[in-house]
């Protein structure tokens, strides 16, 4: 869910694209984050903690914690909260502290 119109702060929605999800097409536009377009597709885990295969999400959404870490273009560990998207993005799901080899 996007929000589509406000009271108060006149924006305009830029251009649509498309990046890939777990290797599923998803819609964004210019100028979101990766977060900001996974949630709006309604995809909310971002990782998955190394010891108690727990899920996380967007929690501080400003690039102050690491509840958002996820592989993007085969490289881990990238805060996505503050990544943006970009045109045939590939962006997995991260296990743990993600494979640095
Ligand atoms: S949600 Fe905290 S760094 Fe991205």
């Amino acid at each position: 869910m996007r929000i589509e119109e406000h009271p108060v702060i006149d924006f305009k929605r830029k251009n649509k694209i498309h990046f890939f999800f777990e290797d599923k097409k998803i819609e964004a536009y210019e100028g979101e984050t990766v977060a900001a377009a996974l949630i709006a597709s309604g995809n909310i885990t971002f990782r998955i903690t190394d010891k108690h295969d727990r899920p996380r999400g967007l929690f501080c959404s400003v690039g102050k914690c690491a509840s958002c870490l996820m592989v993007v273009d085969g490289k881990p560990n990238v805060m996505t909260c503050v990544t943006p998207v970009r045109e045939g993005m590939l962006v997995k799901r991260q296990k743990g502290k993600g494979d640095l080899t």
